[in-house]
């Protein structure tokens, strides 16, 4: 299977372009956002030579083992010798029959990214950024974390032998913490936020020569999270009715849009849309704010506090783009609170047998607001994306269930 693919590997990798001001650059330089505007870069495909390649039955004939590369031909990777995995990608859509029944909808689906490499859905857009950095011949990769990407770039690096370097906050969960220094990354703890975090970084990062994989402000990760987007359409054969997402940064909200956009585009998938719902926690909740008030960008809460570290994310650097597809595809936003979270991390354990993280039980309580307040119908076909587990955040956990 390995030699087949090595031989047929392609990448129809064709540009970068501003999502801003639509500056298009080449994609075999190394670049972060857009050197005019400051825009967020996204990939491009050359569409009509991917049509020849990648089709369902071309997919079918894809080991699942290869995970999230099964879909090389929409990936950024133009060899497949500098593609470093661990296994990522390839998650089950699980039908949560139980705790529909329990909510009173019939179509509930969840996508178990628990199961990915590091224990979240993190793994896919580090595999892809790091495979492309490795193949642009960067060798020193950093980031601001809230605890799990940083655990998934210290992972990767660790096996591509890249050095990284993981600015973190200091009340990040233990396991994420432990993790990264067990990868052997440079771990620095900051007081505050990702947003603290991410200005200790930026005062350094040229001086060493860091590469900087923020959120958005690179172009490859959103690229492994749309791998999200193509599983959950080919193993569904439809677009649902409704996505939600606990909303952070928001790559995988942006990357499950831009895959099925992309497969729409190919012809695979009929042209509807899916409404992308994006769930915040009510301590940390710009998005849904921004939202609210008609606003295209976000103002940082003063305080920003939850239970759920990856949804703390006070100013999104793609917030723009976030709340153009919320309003695009007629979706929402969302917020709930520590205690509806913690209500859902326990429903999903005792009717589904999944000990969700606090992000990923956060779209469970989401949903819940939204069915009784009748946005979502009791017939609409949803699917939650749980993005980590529950064990992970050990020290959360055991107060929950004592
Ligand atoms: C478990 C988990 N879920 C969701 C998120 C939010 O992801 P994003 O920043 O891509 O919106 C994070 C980010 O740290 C996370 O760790
Ligand atoms: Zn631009």
């Amino acid at each position: 299977m390995v030699v087949q693919i090595v031989f047929s590997w392609f990448s129809a990798l064709k540009s970068l372009k501003c999502t801003k001001c639509g500056k298009v650059l080449n994609p075999e330089e190394i670049h972060a956002v857009c050197p005019d505007c400051g825009g967020v870069l996204y990939a491009r495909y050359d569409l009509e030579v991917a049509k020849e390649r990648f089709s369902w039955d071309a997919l079918s004939k894809r080991s699942r083992s290869l995970g999230l590369w099964r879909y090389f031909e929409l990936l950024p990777v133009k060899r497949y010798e500098n593609v470093v995995s661990l296994g990522e990608g390839a998650t089950p859509l699980l039908k949560a029959s139980n705790l529909g029944r329990h909510l009173g909808l019939r179509n509930l689906y969840l996508k178990d990214e628990s199961l990915n490499p590091t224990g979240t859905f993190k793994a896919r857009g580090v595999a892809v950024a790091l495979s492309k950095a490795k193949e642009l011949g960067i060798k020193k990769v950093g980031m601001p974390s809230a605890g799990n990407a940083g655990a998934a770039l210290a992972a990767y690096a660790s096996k591509a032998g890249l050095e990284a370097h993981i600015y973190a906050p200091k009340d990040t969960p233990t396991a994420m913490i432990t993790e990264i220094k067990a990868y052997g990354a440079r771990l620095k703890l900051v007081e505050g936020t990702i947003s603290e975090a991410a200005a200790e970084l930026s005062k350094v990062k040229d001086k060493e020569g860091i590469f900087d994989m923020t959120t958005m402000k690179e172009p490859y990760r959103v690229e492994g999270k749309k791998t999200m987007g193509f599983e959950i359409i080919e193993d569904l054969r439809e677009i649902p009715d409704v996505i939600i997402y606990p909303t952070g940064g928001g790559t995988g909200l942006l990357g499950i849009w831009k895959g099925i956009n992309e497969l729409q585009a190919l012809g695979l998938v009929g042209s509807k849309k899916p409404r992308m719902i994006s769930v915040q926690s009510e301590g940390c909740a710009p998005i849904v704010e921004a939202f609210r008030k008609g606003l295209s960008t976000v103002t940082p809460p003063q305080h920003p506090s939850t239970i759920a570290p990856g949804i703390r994310v006070p100013k999104p650097y793609a917030d723009y783009l976030i709340l153009k597809v919320i309003r695009e595809s007629n979706g929402l936003a969302v917020s709930v609170s520590d205690n509806e979270i913690i209500e859902a991390i326990k429903d999903l354990a005792k009717y589904e047998g999944i000990l969700a993280c606090p992000e990923g039980a956060a779209t469970i309580a989401g949903l819940k607001k939204l069915l009784d307040e009748g946005s979502i119908g009791r017939d609409d076909l949803v699917v939650v994306i749980n993005t980590g587990s529950g064990l992970k955040y050990m020290d959360l956990m055991r107060k929950v269930f004592t």
